[in-house]
């Protein structure tokens, strides 16, 4: 099949054809990254431009780290490093950043719909690092590439997402995917963390989540996004960790194959217990890994310029 798309906003737009393309390139894409020599010459002379206007550990590494390994020369810019403390506006910088001709643009910012308002302005392909509450793209590609190579399949898993889902732009991206896939997603943390519209994406809520590990195939354990949160959602942290922390105790009335999932940062003691996160249930630092193939993947379909025929056969 063809990949037509000049830019990857969401989740949300993409078919479940364009999604399981996307999973296939990405394990195409696996390989390289266990060679002694990481680098293939697939995006020479292209140019990738990183801007962060919010903090990215694991996001803005993987994009740099996929484009290098792609040959392409990649430049970032930060909010703290860039002229918008001097007042230049978003879509200014970005128009500056245009005429230096990139061809790609790797966008993080807190407002939701940034990256949307930049793809329509720009001839440059735009890839969504997470925009504010909205979707980040390639992390539930990661998460979904992740769970299919431990379960073979994507149909027919149930696919438990579990705490702040109100401010998760993870979440939504994820519950967009694993639906058009054919999982069946529950969602679960107390009820001022739970968005309204959440039944109608078709996920099932639920809010004891010791009803719920049970039934699933993965947890999908998520962080508390504080700097997204309004006063008053949570009686308090140590409240949370008890009603909803996932621990080892918890984990006991799981299914024997359950996988724990987490995209990260993760708050130790608080939605996550130190010996689940580092236990063998979790894939925790697989997501991660396959977070860079899941990025190659991303820039290899968008950064060529011209739509390319591939999955498992490109000529990478
Ligand atoms: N999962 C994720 O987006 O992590 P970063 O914020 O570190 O990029």
């Amino acid at each position: 099949m063809h990949f037509r798309r000049k830019d990857l906003l969401g989740i949300q737009e993409l078919s479940p054809e364009e999604i399981e393309f996307l999973l296939n390139t990405a394990s195409s894409f696996k390989e390289i990254n266990l060679r002694a020599i990481k680098k293939v010459p697939t995006l020479r002379g292209k140019t990738v431009i990183h801007i962060f206007y919010e903090p990215s550990t694991r996001t803005r590494m993987s994009f740099d780290i996929a484009a290098k390994r792609l040959s392409a020369d990649t430049y970032s810019i930060t909010t703290a490093a860039s002229s918008m403390v001097k007042g230049e506006t978003f879509l200014d910088t970005v128009k500056n950043l245009e005429a230096m001709k990139p061809d790609v643009f790797v966008i993080r910012h807190s407002a939701s719909g940034a990256p949307q308002r930049i793809a329509a302005r720009t001839a440059a392909a735009v890839i969504n690092a997470g925009d504010g509450m909205h979707e980040h793209p390639s992390q539930a590609l990661l998460d979904m590439l992740t769970i299919r190579d431990h379960k073979g399949r994507l149909e027919g898993l149930t696919v438990a997402i579990l705490g702040d889902i109100a401010h998760s732009r993870v979440a939504r991206s994820n519950i967009w995917g694993l639906t058009k896939m054919g999982a069946r997603v529950i969602g679960c943390g107390p009820p001022t963390l739970i968005p309204m519209d959440l039944e109608k994406m078709g996920v099932t809520v639920r809010h004891r989540v010791d009803e719920v590990i049970p039934e699933a195939d993965v947890l999908m354990v998520l962080r508390l996004q504080h700097e997204r949160m309004s006063q008053g959602l949570l009686p308090s942290l140590r409240e949370y960790a008890r009603c909803y922390g996932i621990n080892d105790e918890r984990l006991r009335k799981a299914k024997k194959d359950v996988l724990v999932m987490h995209p990260g940062p993760i708050n130790r003691g608080v939605e996550i217990s130190p010996d689940v996160a580092d236990g063998p249930y979790s894939v925790i630092l697989e997501q991660v890994a396959n977070g860079v193939a899941v990025r190659m993947a991303i820039l290899y379909l968008l950064g060529q310029g011209e739509r390319q025929e591939t999955a498992s056969g490109a000529s990478i």
